[in-house]
């Protein structure tokens, strides 16, 4: 089981739009698939066409409840779902009730090993509690990042944070995300930033295809497939399994 994690320090970069994107395109290539939305916004829980639930996230961050039995299915074979909790936005206070803060995440996916090949843990923006707890329980955060300077910035800053964690192992996959190379600034740090900043080579495009899963509530290759924007999504995955080795039939 490889566990993914889509984060980035900052908002609205995209981080859900590939969680749900890479997971429809993993269950669909054969893989056991799993979403974890610890997003209290639920947005990829409402793209997956399920409703969140409020109350009861701590119980579960706790691990007071049996997580296998909260699983539901979505549409989708092979594709799983941990639907949010708005209660999910109390989740630092959580976990620092429990023994291990950092670890509880990990500790709370170990007995899902049998059952999936990959789980994706959608987060929130941050970088709290929360995401240590994510750090620690990730094969690999998969970074949006869209093509300005702050962002950049924020990905550094991220990067610093990890590599002082000697007991996390996670490893930093970046891509651009929201890449608009009318913008010369898009394509001057695409340009600029490339392998060996540790950047994924594919670029995820803007692309009003990708908004348009807030519409028909579904992942880009069900209505637009073939389309640059699902060809972007597929060569992430490809990209992703090469690096980490998500075993893709
Ligand atoms: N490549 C893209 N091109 C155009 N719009 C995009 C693209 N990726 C995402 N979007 C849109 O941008 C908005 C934010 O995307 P998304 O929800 O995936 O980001 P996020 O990082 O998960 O946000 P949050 O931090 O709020 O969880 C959404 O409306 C989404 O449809
Ligand atoms: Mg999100």
């Amino acid at each position: 089981m490889k566990v993914l994690a889509t984060h980035n320090i900052k908002g609205g970069v995209g981080k859900t739009s590939t969680a749900v994107n890479l997971a429809y395109l993993a269950a669909r290539s054969g893989l056991r698939a799993l979403v974890w939305d610890l997003d209290p916004q639920g947005a990829a829980t409402f793209y997956f066409r399920v409703r969140p639930k409020k109350g009861g996230g701590r119980r579960i961050i706790q691990g007071k409840e049996n997580l296998q039995r909260l699983i539901v299915g979505t549409d989708f074979e092979g594709l799983d779902l941990l639907r949010a909790h708005f209660s999910y936005r109390n989740m630092d206070l959580a976990l620092d009730r429990t023994k291990h803060p950092a670890a509880q995440l990990r500790r709370l996916l170990a007995p899902l090993a049998d059952d999936y090949d990959c789980i994706i843990l959608d987060c929130p923006p941050g970088i709290s509690l929360a995401a240590e707890s994510v750090f620690f329980a990730s094969h690999a955060l998969l970074v949006p990042t869209i093509p300005t300077t702050l962002s950049l910035r924020a990905l550094a800053q991220l990067s610093r944070h990890i590599e002082k964690r000697s007991r996390v192992h996670t490893r930093i996959l970046p891509f651009f995300c929201m890449v608009d190379l009318r913008k010369s600034m898009h394509r001057h740090i695409c340009e600029h930033t490339n392998r060996s900043h540790g950047f994924l080579e594919t670029r995820i495009p803007y692309s009003s295809i990708i908004e348009q899963m807030g519409v028909y509530r579904a992942p880009v290759s069900t209505y637009a497939s073939g389309t640059p924007a699902d060809r972007a999504y597929r060569a992430l995955l490809h990209e992703v399994d090469e690096r980490i080795g998500l075993q893709l039939p």
